[in-house]
């Protein structure tokens, strides 16, 4: 209970979460992280998502087929977009908490109603008289339920078409269905604009003085691709209940931000700023629900594993954070890095239910503050290129802002697209957001490697698959061959009963598969299919192996013509070499991670990784560089266990148990209810279902051949081991070789070799300089000649090698020309290359006369570009045969401009 003797926020959760499971016997499921498994999506925007692949039968249903949940959501970006609104509105959030109950294919409609309604009239008493509902414009059935059997009065259920009351997919494709909401008259007709009710005027609804609580969708169809709708095999319900909005209406706030889930946040802010909230402006109060809003979802995001960076889920959450910094600057006055004060509220209010946000705490402070410097950086140096944009858009009466400068604004001062618009808002302007679009996509084209395409996981044919044969018995742990029988073809995307022909790539699932799929970063197996019995002997080359729910899909192509038909048996054989070659490369990251740990601390935490039997790479969270020695250090203790040859320990334990062993686990990571343990001595400890080497011994070596960032934040250390290790060293081995040869000398006395060689060079170099001194004295004496005799400039060109040389001369004269009027113009081709270098004396450059002004001339007529000072500057060319004609030009230009005679 809060002070006033309302239920609090988290009271309300655990209520909910207790009536579904101890009352219906709904599974407690623990909130996803917000980086969803489906790819397609960006961050979880709703609490059906983690329960998409069951919805599609693509994962078992828990028993009962029932699920209770409160999860963390974030709607920043795509269609679901809620930034817009954040702190303008009562009830709007990037991030928030959604309650939900879900049924897999169990109960429908008419049992869903009657728990919300029982939840929200009996258990927490909304009066029955202030609630509305509405339903699908056709869903008939739900009307009738909510009026016949809950005895909601028909003036108070309305129907919607499809813009309020048809719900999903949550991505570009997937489940979704009609739906009927619960809402709440929460502040009644205590406006003008109020009056009447929704019966006779359904726009009302919309109003601030009706709040959404609760949306329950019957989920029964699927949206493939096109856009096209059918029917779900099994009718479910997804149902959800924003915690903000019921805390809200439960505890008599007008708006979110004053109930006990973020109040605490507005008042941190307001502490900040030193300002009270609603004691200022509104602008004062939108600002301080901005940062309120903003540093919830920041701290969430970086907590589940997500970086600040210019890409996908990490750019979102540097626009927020960036967003907040600024309205913090602009709105409450804030100086230099405040936002990461706010974490330690975040953890107090929120680490009951989510103790993530406890364990990362540091981490998330660490990760907010490099990135609040990091911007307030690129602010000063971005605000005023920004300002000069919009300069010149008004000296050209331009409203809009070009796509191409904004991208370039964003791509190099890492200013987002939000706030450029925002800012550009403020002063009237708005921007080409498609030029933007466009812009960042011809970048990305330009940078697209040839990684492989994300998969999209709920693709109906496979779970069909799944449904007809059942999961794949996975062998590959203890054998790389294996008898199997076909159990489904596939090619395109489509289902086939049988493929042939010689190109043909198709994707083939068997019963049994020794082929380790690809996952926790380790790459599918390779190898192949054989059928040997009589005249259809065949092979199957087998380039890579997939897993989409339990189901193994390997990725096929003929050897040399053929067909294959569902039923038939093959057997299946896994290429020995390179998998034991990615096992080499998963066991060494295994150490490396150890090592790592052991050298940085604790904190390095795992963010990626990637193992192939080329080499492997692993990332993971740490705010800089690491040093040389360092690097080494774990590098050492990482081969210095290879030695130890201690042998592999595989446990099957509960995921509790696993963890409390020590086990290390991926903080992001989706794990099954039993998990797989890896352990090699004392050393390493990890949650695998990769494939690993029985002996440390195997490995022989790990070589590290990079480290560097890969985000702010995010650290990547690549390496190789086994053979290919020993092949690094041995290319290395060669290259020395072929140094020493060159230089004549043993391998062991080529540092010494070289220092001396750089020792002569140097030497050299002095005696070369002293040389073109000599020179450069002559010729500047016979130019100075020239200079007494005829006029005071002197525009020549000169022999010289180098540009130093060239530079030497102008210098010289300069020098010795002293106070006197002069205007200097050398040139000189060097290398194939036009050369101009040019000084000019002081009284002439207060006429306006400069040197970069004629040194960028002269190079422009020889197809080149440059420039510098007034009095001194330099340029060059790429066509030397344009020379005396661009001294000739520059010296009438000169003689245009100038005219004083020689003293
Ligand atoms: N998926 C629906 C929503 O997000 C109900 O949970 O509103």
């Amino acid at each position: 209970m809060t002070p006033t003797g309302t239920l609090s926020g988290q009271a309300i959760r655990e209520k909910f979460l207790s009536f579904f499971s101890q009352k219906y016997g709904h599974k407690i499921t623990p909130s996803a992280s917000l980086v969803p498994t489906n790819p397609t999506v960006l961050l979880t925007p709703a609490g059906m998502l983690p329960f998409v692949p069951i919805f599609l039968g693509i994962e078992p249903a828990p028993k009962p087929p029932r699920a209770v949940s409160s999860q963390k959501c974030a709607r920043v970006s795509g269609k679901a977009s809620d930034l817009e609104y954040v702190g303008r509105t009562p009830r709007h959030h990037t991030f928030f908490e959604m309650l939900g109950n879900f049924s897999f294919g169990d109960y429908f409609k008419e049992q869903a109603i009657a728990m919300a309604w029982e939840f929200i009239t009996e258990e927490v008493k909304l009066p029955k008289d202030k609630l509305w509902i509405t339903v699908f414009e056709t869903d008939l059935e739900s009307r009738d339920i909510w009026r016949d059997k809950m005895g909601v009065p028909e003036e108070r259920i309305l129907f919607c078409g499809a813009k309020d009351n048809f719900w999903g997919p949550p991505g570009a494709t997937g489940p979704c269905g009609p739906c009927s909401e619960i809402h709440y008259d929460h502040l009644g007709e205590s406006r003008p604009e109020w009056k009447g009710d929704p019966s006779t005027n359904p726009a009302l609804l919309e109003s601030d003085r009706f709040v959404e609580v609760w949306n329950l969708v019957f989920m029964e169809l699927f949206k493939d691709g096109d856009g096209k709708l059918s029917p779900l095999e099994k009718k479910n319900v997804d149902t959800g209940m924003g915690l903000e909005r019921i805390t809200m209406v439960l505890q008599g706030k007008e708006n979110t931000f004053e109930t006990d889930l973020l109040f605490p946040l507005v008042d941190h802010a307001a502490k900040l700023a030193k300002v009270h909230y609603k004691k200022g402006s509104p602008q004062t109060d939108t600002a301080l629900k901005i940062l309120a809003d903003h540093i919830r979802c920041v701290s969430f995001a970086v907590a589940d594993g997500i970086i600040p960076s210019n890409e996908g889920r990490g750019y979102i959450i540097r626009m927020l954070l960036r967003r907040a910094v600024r309205y913090g600057k602009q709105h409450l006055n804030l100086q230099g890095a405040f936002l990461h004060q706010m974490v330690s509220t975040v953890r107090d209010l929120y680490q009951a239910a989510y103790p993530e946000l406890k364990e990362k705490y540091q981490f998330i402070v660490d990760t907010v503050k490099a990135e609040e410097n990091r911007f307030l950086e690129t602010l000063e140096r971005g605000s005023k290129r920004l300002e000069e944009l919009i300069e010149e858009a008004k000296a050209s009466n331009n409203q809009i802002l070009s796509g191409d400068e904004i991208f370039k604004l964003y791509d190099t001062y890492g200013f987002p697209l939000e706030l450029t618009a925002d800012i550009a808002k403020e002063k009237g302007f708005s921007v080409d957001e498609d030029g933007f679009e466009a812009a960042m996509k011809a970048q990305k084209q330009q940078a697209r490697s040839a990684r492989k395409g994300d998969r999209i996981v709920d693709d109906q044919v496979y779970s069909r698959i799944l449904e007809e044969v059942g999961p794949t018995k996975f062998v590959g742990y203890d054998t790389l061959s294996a008898q199997a029988t076909v159990k489904a073809l596939i090619v395109e995307g489509e289902q086939v009963e049988a493929v042939g022909g010689t190109n043909q790539a198709f994707e083939a699932v068997l019963d049994v598969t020794p082929f380790y799929a690809e996952s926790g970063g380790q790459v599918g197996d390779r190898g192949s299919f054989s059928r040997d019995s009589g005249p259809h002997g065949l092979t199957v080359v087998v380039s890579d192996v997939m897993k989409v729910g339990e189901l193994f899909v390997h990725q096929c192509l003929f050897d040399n013509g053929g067909n294959l038909r569902v039923g038939e048996t093959l057997s299946a054989q896994v290429d020995p070499v390179s998998r034991q070659l990615s096992a080499i490369h998963h066991t060494a990251t295994h150490l490396i991670h150890a090592a790592l740990r052991k050298v940085l601390g604790d904190q390095v935490a795992q963010a990626g990784s990637y193992v192939s039997s080329e080499g492997a790479r692993f990332d993971f969270t740490f705010n800089r560089a690491l040093s040389p020695v360092e690097l080494q250090r774990v590098e050492f203790i990482a081969n210095k266990e290879i030695l130890s040859n201690s042998s592999r320990l595989v446990e099957e334990m509960d995921i509790d148990s696993a963890k409390q062993s020590g086990a290390i686990a991926m903080f992001d990571e989706k794990y099954a209810d039993l998990v797989r343990v890896i352990s090699y001595g004392a050393f390493t400890k990890e949650l695998c279902g990769g494939t690993h080497v029985n002996q440390l011994g195997e490995i022989g070596l790990i070589k590290i051949t990079s480290e560097g960032a890969i985000a702010s934040g995010v650290r990547r250390i690549e390496y190789v081991a086994g053979e290919k290790a020993y092949r690094l060293f041995k290319q290395v081995e060669s290259e020395m070789q072929k140094t020493a040869g060159l230089l004549k000398a043993p391998v062991s006395e080529v540092p010494a070799k070289i220092e001396k060689l750089l020792e002569e060079l140097k030497a050299r170099e002095k005696s070369v300089r002293a040389l073109e001194e000599k020179i450069a004295s002559g010729e500047v004496k016979q130019m100075l000649q020239a200079y007494q005799t005829y006029s005071p400039w002197i525009v020549t060109q000169v022999d010289t090698q180098r540009v130093d040389g060239l530079k030497m001369m102008a210098e010289k004269l300069a020098d010795q020309l002293g106070s006197k009027t002069y205007v200097v113009l050398l040139a000189s081709n060097i290398d194939q290359k036009a050369h101009f270098v040019s000084a000019v004396s002081k009284n002439l450059v207060a006429q306006g006369i400069s040197a970069g002004e004629l040194v960028k001339k002269a190079a422009a007529i020889c197809e080149g570009g440059g420039g510098g000072r007034p009095n001194f500057a330099q340029a060059g060319g790429k066509n030397p045969a344009k020379i005396v004609q661009a001294l000739a030009e520059m010296n009438e230009l000169i003689q245009q401009t100038v005219s004083v005679p020689a003293s």
